[in-house]
């Protein structure tokens, strides 16, 4: 049965302190939890008290020091209740034994690589002992952590270090205190041998704080960079907005088995070490990128999370929402804006564009849900950032940013509502939100249709807009929602500025607001043969019909002032030839396609100065992309083969201009992770991978000599996923010397791991089974899990979609497999098959044949039956 958004209650008795002592052992760690408990005044009087429990053995259990008889308590698979709970104020005191080594879920307190670490949220702190585990009820945590020293010289905890000593017999303790009330899910420790880097950051109040990264001792090296990002994020949350840290002590572990990227655990981050170890050998530019991000996310959460955080799992997207707006902002201003925003936008619709048109669409702030876990989706968080942006775009700068210190001040300490934030901006704009608030309850993806009529005579412009949003599980029927659509208008002398309506007004910013059905603008005094540049910076999460000819494209690619939309019209560009390529490869016929289109991009190389900017043109849209943009009935072999064409079709048209490019973007000095190398870097790569594409002879001996030359990572696996795609020795040799030298690192190996993944070609099935017994892979980590297995499914569209369904068996055998072990990631892998009803017939049954056989299972985890079950609704 579903837990339902409208069945909120509060608590009927609250929990103020925590007091834990954890004595760490491998298979047996004991833990004892004193708690501060008394009725919640907003509760039911005399009721008894429920407490969450899973995979805990119960040793003992006091109440006021005094033991419990076994008829005042009961105790099942999911819980402990205290049948009649004194009506005042009363300590409850339990010793809980649990077994991190046998915690193959990575919840609750687990081992990874022989160090002891913790993963609460959403449900996990109920592995550790029972407890009230919602987010609601906010408690002072005091942790005493005693381990063996040999097997765990470091022991740290939530908030600020207040006593350790030696004991007999070896072992060592350690005792933290987090001076701020915290919902139980941001409890951590950690205990292991850990390397560690410090550092040091003054707050604008002039509070110093120490910083420590720990991670696999040897690795220190690696995690200068992550310190650096940290410190840039503390500075950046104080300017922008106000947001000071609150502790002495800020602390970040890398481990090397962990379910998500991060977790923003009270002053004790826990990081995968993916998100954390970077050297320019072993991480590319695009994975010092993601940490600078997500260092950044993990910290942001301190105020937009743990300060203020939220009163159930409903309003997930209160704090990840936010936090993902305030690391993309982070990103924007330490990086380039325009870059960082097309980057974000293609992983949007990518992943939220794809979740929302499937199975297993859902509104931002779900009503419902059967398995917390499953919706830690691009939803929540990618499309919950969108909805902020959208609010910023809305009220202007200086209103959102007055909103924000309301938000920040008046929530401050509260388990807090998507309601009670709206209010702040409610309050803070004077406008009511209420069909704003559409955009947290509807699911779907909303299409805007515009059409435009010039009235040559009269010089103006008028454009009619049409919304609708499709209909999604359980919620047919939607209503108009708030579209804040930024535009300009690009003539063939340039920007039409500042815009004005028939009726004399300046439309401010360029924004016009959607909120009806179908509205439209008239706009004056617009040159002939001008061109409409719709929903610039990507301004609302929707999918633009704008019917745009060629030459229409050719103008905004080449002349329009706002960077998202050239990038836009060349992706639109590409799109339409490969549609049509489509098309054509499907009725036997040769794809045609337009010269205009490569010497466009021709031009751009030539006269280019933002390298990132144009290594964004240059990635042509995905073969996922088209899948979209075709909707239904699709045929993942012509899209690949339409794709191919294409690229083949620019690279050889332009490959002077592609090699004349490449080679003056060679690299000139030392590496360095900056932004503008690494856009020069990913520009020179784009072009020898189009080189490649229109003209093997040429480009692969060059991705040779760039693979045997390279002294950092970006460029050696750039030039192998350029070997990657071209059958024979060249590839098979690069994939062989690039395993034996990274033999020792498994981080690497699952860059290796995912390009082998990725070929698409029928053998591929065949090696990515090979690859599972290679030495270094292992199910049972989900880094290597997700490099082979995830990027078989996720990035290899013709492979894991093949005609005879192998693809699809193969992934429900592992999925299955998994479910016993690590229900949340094979859960995960299983969101690969959300597609599955927009292929064409005869995969579409293969696909449902293997969801069936999943379904049957007996005894699934909740996380994999609720994928399944939806996934076949
Ligand atoms: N709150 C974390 C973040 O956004 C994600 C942790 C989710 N973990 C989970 N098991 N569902 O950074
Ligand atoms: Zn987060």
């Amino acid at each position: 049965t579903p837990v339902r958004l409208e069945d909120y209650r509060p608590t009927d008795y609250l929990i103020d302190t925590v007091s834990l002592d954890v004595r760490l052992h491998a298979t047996a760690t004991v833990v004892r939890a004193e708690l501060g408990i008394r009725p919640n005044p907003a509760g039911v009087a005399g009721a008894a008290l429920r407490l969450d429990g899973d995979e805990l053995e119960l040793l003992s259990i006091t109440l006021d020091g005094l033991p419990l008889a076994p008829t005042a308590y009961e105790i099942s698979a999911t819980g402990l209740t205290v049948l009649s709970p004194p009506q005042r104020p009363f300590r409850l005191t339990m010793e809980t034994r649990i077994n991190p080594t046998a915690n193959t879920k990575l919840m609750g307190l687990y081992r990874s690589s022989g160090v002891y670490c913790t993963q609460c949220e959403a449900e996990g702190f109920r592995r550790i002992t029972y407890f009230l585990d919602r987010p609601d009820v906010m408690a002072v945590y005091t942790t005493r952590i005693e381990a063996d020293a040999a097997e765990a010289p470091v022991l740290l905890g939530n908030g600020d270090p207040v006593e350790s000593g030696t004991l007999p017999n070896g072992r060592h303790f350690a005792v933290w205190r987090d001076p701020h009330p915290k919902p139980c899910y941001l409890f951590a420790l950690v205990g292991g041998k850990l390397g560690r880097i410090g550092g040091e950051f003054t707050t604008m109040s002039g509070r110093k704080v120490e910083l420590g990264i720990y991670v696999e001792p040897g690795k220190e090296a690696r995690a200068g960079y992550a310190l650096d990002a940290l410190i840039r994020s503390m500075r950046w949350d104080e300017t922008a907005f106000g947001c000071e840290y609150d502790l002495d002590v800020f602390n970040i572990v890398a481990v090397s088995d962990f379910n998500m990227g991060a977790m923003e655990n009270k002053g004790l981050n826990i990081f995968n070490d993916k998100y954390v170890l970077a050297s320019p050998e072993t991480a590319t530019d695009a994975d010092y990128a993601a940490i600078e991000a997500i260092i950044a996310h993990e910290y942001f959460h301190n105020w937009t999370g743990n300060r203020i955080t939220c009163r159930d799992w409903f309003q997930l997207c209160l704090k990840e929402g936010l936090t993902v707006f305030r690391d993309q902002e982070f990103s924007s201003d330490e990086r380039s804006r325009p870059v960082k925003r097309i980057a974000d936008v293609r992983t949007l619709r990518a992943q939220q564009f794809a979740e929302d048109s499937g199975p297993l669409a859902h509104p931002v702030r779900p009503s419902a849900y059967r398995e917390i876990n499953n919706f830690y989706t691009a939803t929540v968080y990618e499309k919950g950032a969108e909805v902020i942006r959208m609010l910023k775009a809305l009220l202007g700068a200086t209103t959102f940013k007055a909103g924000m210190d309301l938000y920040l001040q008046r929530c401050d300490g509260a388990a807090a509502t998507i309601e009670d934030f709206l209010a702040c901006f409610a309050q803070a704009s004077g406008r009511d939100l209420s069909q704003f608030s559409l955009w947290y309850r509807q699911a779907g993806t909303p299409s805007v249709a515009v059409r435009t009529a010039y009235d040559a005579a009269a010089r103006t412009l008028r454009l009619d807009f049409a919304q609708s949003t499709p209909p999604t599980p359980g919620q047919n029927d939607k209503e108009p929602v708030v579209i804040p659509i930024r535009l300009g208008v690009v003539s063939p002398q340039g920007e039409v500025s500042p815009l004005r309506t028939v009726t004399g007004e300046t439309l401010d910013d360029g924004l016009f607001v959607l909120e009806r059905t179908a509205d439209s603008l008239t706009l004056a005094d617009i040159p002939p043969h001008s061109v409409p540049s719709l929903l610039r910076g990507f301004s609302a999460p929707v999918r633009l019909e704008q019917e745009l000819q060629p030459e229409d494209l050719l103008t905004l690619f080449s002349r329009d002032a706002d960077p998202f939309n050239r990038w836009q019209a060349a992706q639109r560009y590409a799109m339409r030839l490969m549609v049509r390529a489509v098309e054509a490869l499907r009725s036997q016929s040769a794809p045609v396609f337009d010269v205009a289109f490569a010497q466009a991009l021709g031009e751009l190389l030539l006269g280019v100065d933002d390298h990132a900017f144009a290594a964004q043109v240059m990635a042509l849209p995905s073969e996922a992309d088209v899948a979209r943009e075709l909707g239904r009935d699709i045929d993942p072999d012509a899209v690949l083969h339409a794709r191919k064409a294409l690229r083949a079709f620019v690279g050889s048209q332009i490959g002077d201009t592609l090699a004349a490019t490449y080679e003056r973007l060679a690299n000139k000095g030392p590496y360095s992770p900056d932004a503008a190398s690494a856009g020069r870097r990913a520009l020179r790569n784009a072009t020898l991978d189009l080189l490649a594409a229109g003209d093997p002879a040429r480009g692969i001996p060059l991705a040779q000599a760039q693979f045997a030359a390279a002294d950092n990572m970006t460029d050696q696996i750039g030039a192998l996923a350029i070997l990657a795609q071209h059958p024979g020795d060249a590839r098979e040799d690069a994939l062989e010397a690039f395993g034996a030298r990274f033999a020792g690192d498994p981080l690497v190996l699952d860059k290796w791991f995912g390009l082998q993944a990725a070929i698409p070609e029928a053998a591929t099935l065949d090696r990515v089974r090979r690859l599972m017994s290679h030495p270094a892979f292992s199910l049972a980590n989900p880094n290597r899990a997700r490099a082979l297995v995830g990027a078989f499914a996720m990035a290899n569209m013709s492979q894991f979609h093949r005609a005879d369904g192998a693809g699809y068996a193969f992934l429900a055998d592992i999925v299955l497999q998994l479910d016993g072990a690590n229900p949340q990631l094979a859960a995960r892998l299983l969101g690969a098959f959300r597609t599955w009803r927009s292929l064409e017939h005869t995969r579409r049954a293969k696909a449902e044949t293997e969801l069936r056989r999943i379904a049957a299972r007996p005894d699934l985890s909740p996380d994999v039956s609720d994928i399944v079950t939806r996934s076949l609704a």
